[in-house]
């Protein structure tokens, strides 16, 4: 729809002055929710096209990115459609029920704002909002649910429309009205969780949490039901992943105990659902929502409620040695959101309020990220987690762009690059015959000492080039492999920081003998290791020059590696080669194969706008003399 007509639409929800919403609501909230099943989503344009491929991981899936939407705003296959093909991958399709339900009457929406006059969790509903930045509604939709005759073949469709790289969960819960007993009550969510389960979904969340039912309390809170069930519905659906979607616990006490009642049922949490709230309802002179008074708020101001949530999920998972996956859900409707639940600790984030009112959410989040992966300074300045979630869906090529722009940024002081040109000569440390000297000096102890980020760069780098370029095949990766010091300046604390940051995944190091470690000062001292001949070895250094250093340090290598036969063999890996037309030699005098991530010719071309005349005439000199 175009942008006039959506104006013209909202155009009577204006008040006292204020101005149109400008949000993007792909749901109109002026109409029922079941006009808005028939014929929604609206306000879609046009549907971006990503480049993505599906290298993260969410579960057991491998997914595009770990961005979604909760149980919700997807009414049905149509929603689910439009919201895959705006690049939201972990997709929940909104809470079924055993049998059809009717939604609360109008209004389903209101916009809120927080009750200054009153200090308790009192909100004034309105009909529009004044800051997007604050966007916060309540919802009072009574979770409607079409006849399972209906969900169950449109959840089918739903999973045929999805993209490579996207995952649908199903939302069950059971109806309490009309029932007697505790008893039947669980009943009804095992026979929501069987009629789920005919509709092959991957994965099953729970809905424990909705605050606005006519039954009254939220399920979550009473931790012995929700023990019953989730402990039923996993007897029925097996090996098929269950999340348990909860609500805000302002006792970590209660949570835990929640945590140890579900916890061995469970391989998700969902938090938070919404907040409850008493919403007064003075500006929209209807009566039903005033009726209700307590209902979910959502949107920005949870936003601290869900974050403090996953944070405490993150902890006590650790402190009880929990394996459940977490989702944070709340307030996300910025990519900067979507980072912070990252950092606190989320396997994934999705987003209700703010998916709905801007469908580009998700491709903004994409967008961001893809800049960062080309910006490794913008990278850099994000956070630990979010930084590391980042290279780990790096592909190989994209680590090599980064490493680039890493050796060689506009923003350091020169002497705190790794690529250095100088007028003055370097005597080349080593390996270089005859001691040769040079006006391009690469000092990978810079990134290494300096930065923490470069340093957890390298580590990963390393990594990557070891598992694509040797270890292909999986049996392989799965074995490990070992890493050995280099007695250069940088690479016994290359080795030192793979040590400390890949525990679970390489070998010990091994100390060079004392005739090259004394060769150069380092702190080699920590290094040490016997090497397990079970499994590939890897020498580690930052720039290949002659191949003098690697082979004297292959020299110590004891022969059950250096001769074992393919492929449990001994590999060498270096960031640079520095002559690489002395590789095919090397490896022929060796035995020992090696690979290099980039040549320096490549980071010289990269880099050579950048360069002065002077640098450039340098450079020219030196190469043609040095091959
Ligand atoms: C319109 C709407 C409908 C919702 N329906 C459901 C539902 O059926 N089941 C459920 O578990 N949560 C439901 N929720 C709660 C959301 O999944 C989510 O937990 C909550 O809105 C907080 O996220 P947000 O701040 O991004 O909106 C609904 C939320 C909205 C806005």
């Amino acid at each position: 729809m175009d942008e006039s007509k959506s104006k013209l639409r909202y155009r009577h929800l204006t008040h006292r002055g204020m101005s149109i919403p400008t949000a993007h609501w792909t749901y109109d909230i002026t109409k029922s929710y079941d006009w808005n099943y028939e014929f929604g989503p609206f306000n879609i344009p046009a549907y971006p096209a990503r480049s993505v491929k599906p290298s993260k991981k969410f579960l057991s899936f491998k997914v595009n990115s770990l961005f979604g939407v909760p149980a919700g705003p997807l009414l049905n296959s149509r929603w689910i459609e439009a919201y895959s093909k705006l690049g939201y991958d972990i997709l929940t399709y909104k809470t079924v029920r055993t049998r059809s339900y009717p939604a609360h009457q109008m209004p389903h929406i209101l916009y809120v704002e927080k009750n200054k006059s009153k200090n308790d969790s009192s909100f004034i509903g309105k009909p529009y909002f004044s800051k997007v930045t604050s966007l916060a509604i309540t919802n009072s939709f009574g979770v409607p649910s079409k006849d399972p005759d209906v969900w169950q073949e449109d959840v089918k469709r739903s999973l045929r429309l999805l993209d490579k790289g996207q995952l649908l969960i199903l939302s069950i819960m059971g109806t309490q009205d009309g029932l007697h007993s505790q008893k039947e009550f669980i009943q009804d969510f095992i026979k929501c969780a069987v009629l789920a389960m005919e509709t092959s979904a991957p994965v099953i969340e729970v809905n424990l949490s909705c605050p606005n039912l006519h039954g009254g309390g939220v399920v979550c809170y009473d931790v012995d039901l929700c023990g019953k069930i989730c402990e039923q519905i996993k007897n029925v659906i097996g090996d098929v992943p269950l999340i348990a979607k909860i609500g805000y616990f302002n006792k970590e006490g209660e949570l835990i105990k929640l945590l140890k009642k579900i916890n061995p049922f469970i391989e998700a949490v969902g938090a938070i659902n919404t907040l409850q709230g008493n919403i007064i309802d003075l500006q929209h002179k209807k009566i039903h929502m005033r009726q209700i008074g307590l209902s979910g708020v959502c949107g920005g101001y949870i936003k601290p409620y869900a974050l403090n949530s996953v944070k405490t999920l993150y902890k006590l998972r650790d402190q009880f040695k929990m394996k459940f996956a977490i989702i944070g859900i709340g307030g996300v409707t910025k990519p900067e959101d979507f980072e912070s639940y990252l950092a606190v600790g989320a396997d994934a984030v999705q987003s209700a309020t703010g998916a709905m009112t801007d469908p580009y959410l998700a491709f903004k989040i994409y967008e961001k990220q893809t800049a960062q992966k080309k910006d490794y300074q913008t990278a850099k300045t994000i956070g630990t987690s979010f930084f590391s979630s980042v290279s780990q869906g790096l592909s190989l090529n994209e680590f090599k762009e980064i490493y680039l722009q890493m050796i060689y940024p506009k923003t350091l002081p020169e002497n705190k690059n790794t690529l250095l040109i100088r007028e003055d000569r370097f005597k080349l440390k080593h390996g270089e015959k005859g001691r040769k000297h040079s006006h391009i000096y690469m000092n990978h102890r810079n990134p290494i000492f300096i930065n923490a980020w470069d340093r957890r760069f390298l580590v990963e780098l390393f990594n990557q080039l070891i598992c694509e370029r040797i270890l292909k095949n999986e049996e392989l990766s799965k074995n490990r492999y070992g890493v050995v010091a280099i007695p250069s300046s940088s690479s016994p604390e290359l080795t030192a920081s793979m040590l400390d940051s890949l525990t679970s995944s390489i070998g010990r190091a091994v100390v060079m003998p004392h005739q090259f470690l004394t060769q150069e000062a380092g702190a080699h001292s920590k290094l040490y290791g016997d090497m397990d001949v079970r499994k590939p070895w890897v020498l580690i250094d930052d720039v290949f020059t002659s191949g003098k250093t690697l082979q004297d340090s292959i020299k110590c290598i004891p022969d059950e590696i250096k001769y074992a036969k393919d492929p449990l063999r001994l590999f060498a890996i270096t960031l640079i080669s520095r002559n690489p037309d002395k590789r095919e030699s090397f490896t022929k005098s060796t035995g020992v194969d090696l690979f290099s991530l980039v040549t320096l010719e490549e980071v010289l071309k990269y880099h050579w706008k950048r360069f002065t005349s002077k640098e450039k005439k340098l450079i020219l000199k030196e190469r043609s003399e040095l091959h």
